[in-house]
């Protein structure tokens, strides 16, 4: 079924400097665990098992992340601390990982576009870690998967925010068919409050079929001079169904500070049973 999940994670981060001047985003801690870690974790529970991570320059250490530490594995054997590492030998153990760089950084659609050859002719999940999305049943790429086998079609994730946050987001125009689920008609990325269809914003949770590939390919530069993923949905919807999903959980945008502190205090809360 959906089996690979595509993470783009090639970004400068900007608004991180100068914590991401040398260190990606995507690494930057909530408590103990990289964002990263946080995204693959969900995928893996979701039932996937490839990882197909898209990085750029000065991105290696998201490689060596999932990978073993020799030199560190060794020291800390059998002592007290080794049970540190348990989670993330548990990630590494159930995933393949797989590589591919986004030389010039020209927005999350040419991200996406830039993992085809990761993904091939399969519908996939893409996940951004710097939404850290947490619930309390299903993760929210399990919900969009269980979703996807129901319905064979795209999906993306969506939260209703205040109309003068809409800005930015993606909005979308749909018809809804229950509380949660509309087939979309239209959307637009960053619309001003005035020129959004609803206030129902796209997070970065989405599911999609190969078919967007294609549709990336045909498109030039959109909002802030990127290939929006956006733009490609919305081409995608005059050929297939797309469905836009009321996800059930919180979702916290670590790509700014106010998202960043307010998802450290929620899993700090969580660690400690608070
Ligand atoms: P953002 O819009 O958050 O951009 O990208 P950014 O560069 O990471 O952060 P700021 O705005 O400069 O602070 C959303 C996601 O898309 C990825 C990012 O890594 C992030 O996960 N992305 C964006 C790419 O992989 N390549 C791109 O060209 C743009």
């Amino acid at each position: 079924m959906i089996d690979k999940c595509l993470f783009p994670a090639a970004g400068y981060g900007t608004r991180f400097l100068p914590a991401t001047k040398v260190m990606p985003k995507e690494m930057l801690p909530i408590c103990t665990k990289p964002l990263i870690q946080y995204g693959v974790e969900e995928a893996i529970e979701a039932g996937i098992h490839t990882m197909a991570i898209v990085t750029g320059r000065g991105k290696r250490t998201l490689e060596d992340h999932f990978d073993i530490s020799y030199e560190l594995e060794h020291q800390i054997r059998g002592t007290t601390k080794e049970k540190h590492l348990a989670d993330i030998r548990n990630v590494i153990d159930k995933s393949r990982f797989v590589y591919t760089r986004q030389r010039e950084i020209k927005g999350l659609g040419h991200a996406v576009l830039t993992g085809r050859h990761l993904i091939g002719k399969e519908a996939f999940a893409v996940i951004l870690a710097d939404d850290l999305c947490v619930s309390k049943g299903d993760s929210v790429v399990k919900q969009m998967v269980e979703l996807y086998k129901r319905e064979r079609c795209s999906i993306v994730a969506v939260m209703e925010v205040a109309p003068n946050e809409i800005i930015s987001y993606g909005s979308i125009a749909g018809d809804w068919i229950d509380d949660n689920l509309a087939v979309v008609r239209e959307m637009v990325e960053k619309p001003t409050p005035d020129k959004a269809p609803s206030n129902f914003a796209v997070i970065g949770r989405y599911i999609l079929t190969p078919r967007i590939f294609e549709t990336l390919e045909k498109q030039s530069a959109g909002a802030n001079g990127e290939i929006q993923l956006t733009d490609a949905i919305n081409a995608l919807i005059k050929e297939e169904k797309v469905l836009a999903y009321r996800f059930s959980g919180i979702r916290y945008d670590c790509g700014n500070l106010d998202g960043f502190v307010a998802a450290t205090n929620a899993i700090y809360k969580q660690m400690k049973g608070l």
